[in-house]
């Protein structure tokens, strides 16, 4: 996809280029080991080829999210971490910004990633006087977070519906073959779809556990998988002069190298805010490890501007920022005259909003690498789900070359195991 493309003119000053072509054996070993399959967490390379397999599965998951919007008002999805974060990412960035309050589309509700009572409570409140199904979604099974928020929801949808009608209601996306949830599946019939072996979480947006819920609300999943299957064929050759995909990685890792150790994914488009989430988890699961690895924050400017923009622009200089640039917003919208100028902003009617939020855009960039933030921009050409598809598979091969360049695993993540580990002793207390 010619539109998408790695601008690196707002790091000149930070990098040299021989330092960047200096990178091109460790990208290239990088690249051997995720390509030849023998680099550790190698059974987890399923994502890779996953643009094409999953096409396959578009008929059935299609007719799963027709049953769903012909029988609900709402579809509750139950998971954490990479069991919902690509699907809320992928709907907060392609649908309307406002979509559960708009016309009679299905509307969508989360549950099961965090364990509060006062939230869950207040769901249960909403749902009370809906029509819903609920799509239960963890590999594991065993999660606790979405495993309570299904016992809660599941008894609400059986008093509500009855056994029998409750079962039709629930879509369970898990392991095919293991775990606490399919065997409860497998007894109770529900629509099952299967979380592939060698994919984890982080790496699952394109699996049904992305692809469903998207669906369900109306999103174009062919198209999306269209957009990674584009760029699963981009990056084929390791050479650095010729890979955006391996040039974000080696730059982000040059830049860490240099003490820059929390990378700020910005975006000027609000929908993009989940899209921020599921890449930090991606980038932060996979590379934060043995003592390593780049932060990963994010902020939705100009927003955020008001709060962290001051820390950006003369605090610590601990952080590069790469910036998510879509060149066509979804919607256009003119800035109205006004007879008295009571604001003296008429200079600007006429005009669009989106023309204030590129100067913004260009503003921002030119103050923050001056004050010593190198500056990376991935230009989008729009919100479309063939640009989202594109940039997922983008971000999720960087992430791998980068986490293999730092010498971690990129797809295990022993440490989230430390509070589960408390939380179940007190628990068991
Ligand atoms: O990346 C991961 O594997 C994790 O963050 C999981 O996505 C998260 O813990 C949810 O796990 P599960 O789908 O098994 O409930």
């Amino acid at each position: 996809m010619r539109d998408v493309f790695l601008n690196t003119a707002g790091i000149e000053d930070f990098i040299m280029e021989d330092e960047l072509l200096a990178l091109q054996p460790a990208i290239d070993s990088a690249h051997n080991l995720l390509t030849e399959k023998r680099g550790p967490g190698s059974e987890y390379l399923g994502w890779l080829d996953l643009p094409t397999t999953a096409m396959t599965q578009v008929p059935e998951i299609m007719q799963a999210a027709e049953r769903i919007k012909a029988t609900s008002d709402a579809l509750v999805v139950i998971g954490i971490g990479g069991s919902y974060l690509g699907s809320r990412a992928a709907i907060e960035a392609l649908g309307h910004s406002f979509h559960n309050l708009k016309g009679n589309a299905t509307k969508v509700l989360f549950a099961g990633h965090n364990l509060s009572s006062s939230y869950h409570a207040d769901l249960l409140d909403v749902l009370q006087d809906m029509d819903f199904s609920v799509n239960i979604i963890s590999k594991s099974g065993t999660t606790t977070e979405p495993a309570i928020a299904f016992r809660i929801i599941k008894d609400l949808l059986e008093s509500k519906y009855g056994r029998e009608e409750a079962k039709k209601r629930i879509y369970a996306t898990t392991d095919a073959q293991r775990g606490a949830l399919r065997t409860l599946t497998e007894q109770e019939g529900y629509t099952a779809f299967a979380i592939p072996g060698d994919i984890g979480g982080r790496y699952s947006v394109l699996t049904p556990v992305g692809l469903l819920p998207m669906a369900a609300v109306g999103i174009d999943i062919e198209a999306l998988l269209k957009g990674a299957m584009q760029a699963r064929e981009d990056f084929p050759d390791p050479n650095l002069s010729l890979n955006s995909c391996y040039q974000y990685a080696a730059i982000r890792n040059l830049l860490y190298r240099k003490g820059k150790a929390v990378e700020l994914l910005v975006s000027y488009e609000p929908g993009l805010q989940y899209f921020c989430e599921w890449w930090k988890q991606l980038f932060g699961e996979s590379e934060g490890k043995e003592g390593k690895g780049i932060f990963p924050a994010a902020a939705i400017f100009s927003t955020d501007l008001h709060s962290l923009g001051q820390y950006i622009q003369e605090g610590t200089k601990l952080l590069f920022e790469t910036v998510i640039k879509v060149s066509k917003p979804r919607r256009e919208l003119l800035i109205p005259h006004n007879a008295k100028d009571f604001d003296q902003l008429n200079y600007l009617a006429d005009k669009g909003m989106d023309f204030v939020n590129d100067c913004a855009y260009k503003g921002t960039l030119q103050a923050h690498t001056q004050g010593t933030i190198p500056n990376l921009v991935i230009q989008l050409p729009d919100l479309s789900a063939q640009s989202l598809g594109y940039l997922l598979y983008f971000m999720e091969k960087a992430c791998a070359i980068s986490a293999y360049m730092l010498g971690v695993n990129p797809f295990n993540q022993p440490g989230v195991e430390a509070y589960k580990k408390n939380m179940y002793t007190l628990l068991k207390d």
